[in-house]
């Protein structure tokens, strides 16, 4: 079966600048991906291509199995995006809105009247949908925004920063149509820079920065590795695969990776009581010397992103 989204080499430079540098990325049909990175990575770049609002400097990219710069308009039929904050007419109503588009696509006057009620009922503004816009906030018109990207009933659904400029309410708000889209049969490819916000909504994670793509992987193998404390531990013993094997056999430890001879890094999940009593199981075995937290591989790792990329 043809992926939802195939991006292959995708590459997009600014005069000497390289802005995403020969992104390759598949996404299958009805997953929800989420599209991590801090400012600067590529993600609105990457977006804007896969949307054809931008033309790649090289690479290819197809939507279900259709080349976005061959034919955008095919690519693009089943396709609902929220690219930049989108901008209404303020004097419209979300009503005439969606009307306005629907007419445009040529969409039937009662077909154009049942699908906007379904689609403002899915963003929960059915009682705002004869209000002026121009009174929304910013985190109303955002649902409009997602109301108007699922009008045409798209297979996949592309969300640049979707909770972006919002209000804890508002992110909330869009955070909760997301998961009720999350049920239906759909695939969603959203960004984000917050990395418990995609934990919480998608099924994978793909992790770019300066243009490259660092991390691909499902959000359960991320909990996973989130779930454990990494604990090194020096020991004045050698600790030979029997000892290694008897320490993972402990419910509290994933893990244990021999570092160096007299070292080990054990992924351990557990209470203050655990911990201790890990400490003295491995200090009666093998006379430990030091014991401390080894940090977060993945927090580590995308903070250091961040970092890097101020
Ligand atoms: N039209 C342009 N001309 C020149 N450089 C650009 C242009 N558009 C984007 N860039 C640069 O490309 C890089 C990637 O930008 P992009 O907007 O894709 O990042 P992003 O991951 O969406 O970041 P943010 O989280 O801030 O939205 C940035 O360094 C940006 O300055
Ligand atoms: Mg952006």
């Amino acid at each position: 079966m043809t992926q939802a989204i195939q991006i292959e080499g995708l590459t997009k430079t600014y005069g000497d600048f390289i802005a995403v540098d020969s992104l390759s990325l598949n996404i299958s049909r009805n997953s929800f991906v989420g599209f991590l990175g801090p400012n600067g990575a590529g993600k609105s770049t990457t977006i804007k291509m896969l949307t054809n609002l931008t033309v790649a400097t090289s690479g290819k990219a197809f939507l279900n199995g259709i080349d976005v710069v061959k034919d955008p308009k095919t690519a693009l039929s089943e396709v609902g995006a929220v690219v930049e904050t989108p901008e209404f007419y303020p004097y419209l109503t979300p009503d005439k809105s969606l009307e306005y588009i629907a007419k445009l696509r040529g969409m039937k006057k009662d077909d154009i009247v049942v699908r906007t009620k379904e689609v403002l009922d899915l963003v929960k503004m059915s009682h705002e949908h004869d209000m002026k816009i121009g009174k929304f906030s910013k985190g109303m018109k955002q649902r409009v925004a997602i109301a108007q990207a699922l009008m045409f009933d798209p297979s996949i659904i592309i969300l640049d920063e979707p909770t972006s400029g919002l209000d804890p309410r508002g992110m909330v708000e869009v955070r909760e149509i997301l998961l009720d889209l999350k049920k239906r049969d759909l695939t969603i490819f959203m960004s984000s820079h917050l990395l418990n916000e995609v934990q919480g909504l998608c099924d994978s994670v793909a992790m770019m920065n300066h243009g490259k793509l660092l991390l691909n992987k499902s959000i359960d193998d991320l909990k996973k590795e989130l779930e454990y404390t990494r604990i090194q531990v020096d020991t004045i013993k050698h600790i030979d695969e029997a000892a290694r094997s008897h320490l993972s056999e402990n419910p509290c430890v994933g893990g244990v990776e021999v570092s160096a001879a007299n070292q080990i890094i054990i992924e351990f999940k557990g209470g203050p009581e655990d911990r201790n009593d890990l400490l003295r199981r491995i200090d009666s075995e093998l006379k430990v010397t030091s014991f401390f937290e080894h940090g977060n591989p993945l927090e580590e790792m995308y903070m250091g992103l961040i970092k890097e990329s101020r």
